[in-house]
């Protein structure tokens, strides 16, 4: 039986990880992993449930309870059996995701929910920890990045917010991710930073399958 492969993309909001994932996951045929929707599931749940995000103990426990599934090959999101894919995306949720994101007992329940799904399929997943926490041995790590301007750019094009609100939404997720205790999104050190910036998808594509191939040969980890 070949070798599972471990693709980590890891990288701030707006750097291109969701598009670029999902696509070299279809292209690889290997499972696409998007991490941030599972904290952005939590945040809905908790959202609607009114739960203060600050109540971490309430928070652990619907870390712990929430069922959450991926639809192969469609992109779409399942919390505890409804089709969220649509409601995670509000910008309130992007908030809430972050906030719970920042409670230790949430990251160890979507940790090891990411790590029961990498251990039984070749995956692509991204996030802000995946090379650095949840698959520090994953067979390719790539940090994707992308100048703050080009990043509240590219989100602005997906959103009905004026630019300046995105450009502070931005920076203060990106400021909260890079600076809480937990798990901070850092560049692990033996993963390939490539800088988005002025590229076309197609291109940046490119680069991370030949970066990816590089490292794995017929779905085999090299091991020279
Ligand atoms: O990638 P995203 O914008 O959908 O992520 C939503 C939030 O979840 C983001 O603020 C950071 C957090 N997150 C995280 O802490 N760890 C991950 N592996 C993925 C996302």
């Amino acid at each position: 039986m070949s070798k599972r492969i471990t693709v980590a993309i890891d990288g701030p909001a707006g750097a291109g990880k969701s598009t670029l994932a999902r696509r070299i996951a279809d292209k690889l045929g290997y499972l696409y992993i998007d991490t941030g929707a599972m904290y952005r599931a939590i945040g809905l749940w908790a959202v609607r449930a009114n739960v203060a995000l600050s109540d971490m103990h309430r928070l652990e426990q619907l870390a712990n309870e929430a069922r959450i599934e991926f639809v192969p090959g469609s992109g779409g999101v399942l919390l505890n059996g409804e089709d969220v894919t649509e409601a995670i995306r509000a910008p309130e949720i992007a908030e809430a995701a972050s906030k719970v994101s920042m409670v230790p007992a949430v990251r160890r329940a979507m940790v090891a929910k990411q790590r029961e799904i990498g251990e039984r399929a070749s995956v692509v997943m991204e996030g802000r920890d995946i090379g650095s926490v949840v698959f520090p041995d994953a067979t390719v790590k790539i940090f994707l990045d992308a100048r703050p301007e080009v990043r509240v750019e590219r989100r602005a094009g997906e959103s009905l917010l004026p630019p300046e609100i995105i450009a502070r939404q931005i920076s203060e997720r990106d400021q909260r991710d890079r600076t809480r205790p937990e798990s901070p999104l850092v560049q692990a050190p033996d993963a390939v930073y490539v800088d988005t910036t002025g590229l076309s998808v197609d291109d940046v594509e490119a680069a991370l399958l030949k970066i990816i191939r590089d490292r794995t040969s017929n779905g085999k980890e090299r091991t020279q």
